[in-house]
């Protein structure tokens, strides 16, 4: 089922008696990208995810957002719907969200999901590469943008070997508004750390990595096991950033485990 909710596009799937998860994808990405193991968990659990708002269908507004607008928005979501206890399941920028949802009200979830993130905000250089990122979109468009960041999101095997998978995912990222993209990089660029807080983490947290993840790489989510006290860390063979999207069995799997 697809519905609005305070301007976000939301999708539904499975009976809404089962216990719940909600799925907040990467940047710049859209809902789709969980589509695999939705089709995968639909039959046992009430499955929710959305686009973040400026990307995929979600209304753009004024294109101001910061981390802390995307966390009301993930709460309204679960506020609407009136989900007891979610799974809570984030990559990338999706997990950035979900630390801070988990920081500002752990008990509202059942258990998380950490996929190809970290805790820390954007060093001194990472924010210069943000700036640089935003001129780009500025000066060549999005679509010189998304040609230049997408790629670094898939391993290499991904995009020579099956690169109609890749080209479509990239297609539909040259898609996203500008306004709503570089909104989503100053909410990044300005996001708060959450290093501190892992240690508090009591609920269940599942932690995966690509193999070959160059933008958040398996040494940095090990720290992440290291610090959360009751996780587990799984590194998921040959994908890369966007292990749901390259290597959907093996993630359905551990998910599947995990959550049962
Ligand atoms: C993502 O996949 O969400 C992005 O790589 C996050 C980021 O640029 O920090």
């Amino acid at each position: 089922m697809q519905l609005t909710i305070n301007g976000l596009q939301v999708f539904t799937e499975g009976d809404k008696s089962n216990r719940p998860i909600i799925f907040v994808h990467g940047f710049p990405y859209d809902h789709t990208m969980w589509d695999k193991q939705i089709d995968h968990l639909k039959d046992n659990y009430y499955c929710v995810t959305y686009d973040i708002r400026g990307l995929g269908k979600s209304a753009v507004g004024n294109g101001q957002y910061t981390m802390e607008s995307y966390v009301d928005d993930l709460f309204k979501i679960i506020a609407e719907l009136e989900l007891t206890k979610p799974a809570l399941c984030g990559l990338s920028m999706g997990g950035y969200i979900s630390f801070r949802a988990v920081e500002r009200s752990q008990e509202t979830f059942g258990s998380l999901i950490i996929c190809d993130t970290r805790a820390e905000a954007d060093s001194n250089e990472g924010k210069l590469v943000r700036a640089s990122k935003i001129k780009q979109i500025n000066e060549e468009g999005i679509e010189a943008f998304v040609e230049s960041f997408v790629p670094t999101c898939f391993a290499v095997d991904t995009i020579e070997n099956r690169s109609e998978l890749f080209q479509s995912v990239l297609n539909k990222c040259k898609t996203n508004d500008p306004i709503g993209v570089k909104g989503a990089l100053i909410a990044m660029l300005s996001r708060t750390d959450t290093t501190n807080y892992l240690s508090k983490i009591k609920i269940p947290t599942l932690i995966i990595v690509g193999e070959n993840d160059v933008l958040t790489p398996p040494a940095v989510m090990k720290t992440l096991h290291e610090n959360i006290p009751n996780s587990e860390f799984v590194i998921i063979s040959k994908a890369g950033h966007m292990t749901p999207i390259e290597e959907p069995e093996a993630v359905n799997e551990v998910m599947k485990e995990f959550l049962t």
